[in-house]
Order: structure tokens, then C-alpha cells, then sequence
């Protein structure tokens, strides 16, 4: 990525080549940013040691997790597709946890057999099931609770999961409840406490909290348990501004738990490995005179990348080509659907661009593509990984023969 030339790149790579080569709309992942990202995660980590298991729903794109597995990490899925396609990545199952309120029996049978390192139950009734399949099976299920710490991720409400208003996990005393029943059960062998209170979270404070809530309840259960899930949810900097969760400060407090707690700790990030990876590469198609601003119009719409529409989420937005002009103008981003939410940013400080001009939107590789939908008959787009510097398709253009 260079942003010091006037041409923009992306791993060398010139986007107004790639938008020549392959036309627009365009995801396209650095593998090298998701390694360096990475590599930073392992190395705040490192007295903790976790087991990482990167969350499939942030980005289930076939051969990033085929990369992602390479990498050593294992998976956080939430659906029977995350976890076949996790276990067809080459992600080993004995490195795949699985959480979400509502498994099917489908589901649990299948992550049954596939005898992956654990289910992570969010509730009594899901905890019965699993008891029940697991006795039909006449197996041993590993399993996790979900607790509800009912704690405030001080992040966005649509992405907070830890308050007790939230549907996630149960609450201190169904878990202590869960607790005392899955150790007298034939078929259950609990090994984790699990939790997750949010996405986009920047501040150490509500893990402390958290972590403070673990330690109390771990007394009152009297329970060892072998693995403690700490979820995801750390948060990246979106403005450029180098504000994102300080992860040495949160490895910090976990060391400080992990005196009391010798568990062995799990990670479920998504965000945080992937999100300032990608870029969604976009051609101008229309500018339209507005009140008091201009439109531009994109190829590129709220079916194809919904943060914006959906959570108010601000993404960057930068020229292709910057222009020694001087003239500044008022741009309103947006897609072609019809819907008034289907708009990207609103600036009043953007140099001025043309018709047909390309322009990127900036960390798009979390909840980008995995997040997108055929809304308006309109054709998912390609996705692009460039790896060690060679450009590869990593999914192809849906064609309107594939939805019509
Ligand atoms: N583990 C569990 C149980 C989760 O529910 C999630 C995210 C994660 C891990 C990964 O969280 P991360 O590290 O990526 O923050 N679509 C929203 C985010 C929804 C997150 C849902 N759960 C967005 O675009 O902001």
C-alpha cells in the first residue's frame, strides 16, 4: 500500500490496473498486511500463548482461509457452512470452536462427528441437545458455556453482546446451574468458559470488567476449567489515526487473570486479523449536481459492502489518482440502489474527481464480502488477493447468469 505516490497500490500493484484487468468492483486483500497483522496479534500475545482461532464469519472467502490455516490459526465458525468450509480450508478440527445461539441438531450432530475441539453452548435447552445427541452417538462431547457477564463493550449497540439485554450466553446463575449439571453428565465433558461482549471494541476498560466477572464466577462454580474463550472483538483503527485497542495493555490483565486462572486461553479474533487488509476498489459512474454537495455515484453499492448502510460505519475513501488541483469539493458517496441508506461517506474535503475516476474504500476486509448480498438482482463482485506480489482471483464475479 502506498499512499506517497500519486498512483494508488496495493502490494505494488497500480488499482487502476487491476480496474483495467479485471473490471470494478473489486475486493482486494494484501496477504501481506493480514502477516503483519497478524504477527503483531502473536507477538502482544505472547506470554498468553492462546490458541487463535479466526472468527469465519468476518471473512469466509475459501482460500483466505486456506492462507489463515497455513498461518497455524484455527477457526471460530457460527453455521454448519462456516464449518465445513473451515474443515475444507484444511483448518484442523481439534482447532475449531463453534458458538451461536440457535444450533440446529443438524448442526451439533454434524460438529459431533467432525469431533471438533468444542461446541460452545448458549443455553440450557441447546446444552440438552447436545447431551442427547451425544448419548445417541454414544460419545463424549467437549463442550463450552457461554457466559452474559452483562458488561458494556462501549462499543455500537448493534454490534454489543455482553449486557444482559443481549440474546448471547446466560447469565451468573443458569451458568452456575449449567455448570453443576454438565459435570454430573455422562455425555458432556465441559472444558471452557466462553464469552464475547462485542465487536470494534477500543478500550481496555469493559475487558477488565470482564475479566474482573470471570473471576469471581470461576470462584463461586469451584471449577476448573481447561480453556477460557475470550471471544474477539478487538477493535482497529478505521481513520487512519492509530486509535485501536492497545493489545499489550489487554494481553497485560490477562496475564494478571491467568495467576489466579491457569487455563489455557482461546481467541476468537476476526476483525483485527483482516479488516485493514482489503479494499474495495470502486469506478465513478455518474456525478450529479445535489443540494449544497455532489453526488457520486459508484458501481459499487450497499449489496456490496453494508457497514455504512447498516451500522452508520465511517470507511475512507480515497482517489485512485491524486491530482495536483487544488479545488476541493463536497462529495456524498453512493451506490445505485434504490434505498436512501445506500451511501458510503459524506466529505466536504475531497479533491475533484471525474466521471469514470476510480476511487478505494479502505479496511473492507472484515464484514466486506462475507456481509454482502445479491440486493437489487445485483452480481457479487471479485475478490482479489495479492500474494507475494502475484495478483489471484480468489472468487470470481457472479455473472447475471448465476442469478437470473
Ligand atoms: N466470536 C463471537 C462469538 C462473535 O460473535 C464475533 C463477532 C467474533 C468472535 C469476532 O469478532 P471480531 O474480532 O471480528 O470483532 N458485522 C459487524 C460485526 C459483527 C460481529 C459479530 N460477532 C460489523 O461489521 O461491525
Amino acid at each position: 500500500m502506498k499512499n506517497s505516490s500519486r498512483e494508488f497500490r496495493i502490494d505494488g500493484h497500480k488499482v487502476k490496473t487491476l480496474a483495467q484487468k479485471y473490471s470494478t468492483p473489486i475486493y482486494c486483500y494484501s496477504l501481506k498486511k493480514i502477516k503483519t497483522k497478524l504477527n503483531n496479534f502473536k507477538k502482544n500475545f505472547k506470554k498468553i500463548n492462546p490458541l487463535i482461532c479466526f472468527s469465519v464469519k468476518s471473512n469466509s472467502n475459501k482460500f483466505l482461509l486456506k492462507e489463515i490455516g497455513k498461518l497455524g490459526l484455527g477457526a471460530d465458525v457460527v453455521s454448519i457452512g462456516e464449518l465445513v468450509r473451515a474443515l475444507n480450508s484444511g483448518i484442523k478440527p481439534n482447532q475449531i470452536v463453534f458458538s451461536g445461539v440457535g444450533k440446529t441438531v443438524n448442526e451439533i450432530d454434524y460438529a459431533i462427528r467432525k469431533k471438533i475441539l468444542l461446541i460452545n453452548a448458549e443455553s440450557k435447552s441447546e446444552i440438552l441437545e447436545i447431551e442427547k445427541i451425544a448419548k445417541y452417538q454414544k460419545k463424549i462431547v467437549n463442550i463450552g458455556i457461554r457466559l452474559n457477564p452483562n458488561i458494556d463493550a462501549e462499543t455500537l449497540n448493534q454490534i454489543s453482546t455482553g449486557k444482559k439485554e443481549n440474546k448471547f450466553g446466560v447469565l451468573e446463575k443458569t451458568f452456575i446451574n449449567l455448570v453443576n449439571y454438565s459435570k454430573k453428565s455422562k455425555n458432556l465433558n465441559l472444558r471452557c468458559l466462553s464469552v464475547h461482549i462485542g465487536s470494534q471494541i477500543l478500550n481496555v476498560k469493559p475487558y477488565q470488567k470482564m475479566l474482573n466477572v470471570l473471576e469471581k464466577i470461576i470462584k463461586k462454580t469451584n471449577y476448573h476449567f481447561e480453556y477460557i474463550d475470550l471471544g474477539g472483538g478487538m477493535g482497529i483503527d478505521y481513520k487512519n489515526n492509530n486509535k485501536e485497542l492497545d493489545l499489550k495493555k489487554y494481553s497485560f490483565l490477562i496475564k494478571k487473570f491467568q495467576i489466579k486462572n491457569t487455563s489455557k486461553i482461546i481467541f476468537e479474533p476476526g476483525r483485527s486479523i483482516i479488516g485493514n487488509s482489503g479494499f474495495l476498489i470502486s469506478k465513478i459512474i455518474y456525478i450529479k449536481e445535489g443540494h449544497k454537495k455532489d453526488f457520486i455515484i459508484l458501481d459499487a453499492a450497499m449489496n456490496d459492502f453494508m457497514r455504512p448502510a447498516l451500522y452508520k460505519a465511517t470507511h475512507r475513501i480515497i482517489p485512485a489518482q491524486k491530482k495536483n488541483n487544488k479545488t476541493r469539493k463536497i462529495y456524498e458517496f453512493v451506490g445505485p440502489i434504490c434505498e436512501s441508506t445506500d451511501k458510503f461517506l459524506t466529505t466536504k474535503n475531497f479533491q475533484k474527481l471525474n466521471e469514470k475516476d476510480l476511487i478505494i474504500i479502505c479496511d473492507v476486509g472484515a464484514y466486506g464480502m462475507s456481509l454482502s448480498s445479491n440486493y437489487n438482482l445485483r452480481p457479487k463482485v471479485m475478490e482479489l488477493l495479492i500474494k507475494n506480489s502475484e495478483v489471484k482471483i480468489i472468487s470470481k464475479r457472479q455473472t447475471l447468469n448465476d442469478l437470473i
